[in-house]
């Protein structure tokens, strides 16, 4: 089992779009028993709300459900639980980083973005409080990082 955690600040926009978007794409390539996805926000604003109106409908508009997803903040034990941990923006970088006590720990923390093939930035932004075009750009970044991860964990597991 390989298992996967997208982790940004409140776990109601971009993070659970990642997971949605990315375990679509597991289930697409047959993958579902042998690649776990979770979400997880680094603060506990919206812990147990589903995720936010604006990204479902981003998501459902591109044939992705998100309304199973409910908001958890990210723990220190998912440092040990999760092999790939993939983060949105620099924010969540530190924090994890300085939550990580181990090299091992620190190894499994990765900018989702690194996977993207268009690598013009690093950072999925916050679309929380910007216009509502934010989610579909947020939507497109994911959707091609998604790709390239799936593709990384193929290559590096020989699935
Ligand atoms: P997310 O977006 O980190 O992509 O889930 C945010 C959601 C909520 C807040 C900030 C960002 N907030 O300040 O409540």
């Amino acid at each position: 089992m390989i298992r996967v955690l997208f982790v940004c600040l409140g776990n109601i926009c971009r993070s659970p779009t990642a997971e949605g978007v990315f375990r679509h794409r597991v289930a697409e390539a047959g993958l579902s028993e042998i690649i776990e996805t979770d979400s997880a926000g680094t603060h506990g604003f919206h812990v147990g709300n589903p995720p936010d109106p604006r990204a479902e409908a981003a998501a459902s508009e591109r044939g992705i459900d998100l309304s199973d997803i409910r908001s958890r903040r990210f723990s220190q034990y998912d440092l040990a639980a999760f092999d790939y941990i993939l983060v949105m923006d620099d924010e969540n970088f530190a924090h994890l980083l300085g939550n990580a006590s181990t090299n091992e720990e620190r190894e499994r923390i990765h900018r989702l973005l690194d996977f993207a093939s268009n690598a013009t930035q690093r950072e999925v932004p916050d679309p929380y409080y910007g216009p509502a075009g934010g989610f579909d750009r947020v939507f497109d970044l994911i959707e091609d990082a998604s790709a390239g991860l799936l593709h990384h964990l193929r290559t590096h597991h020989t699935l």
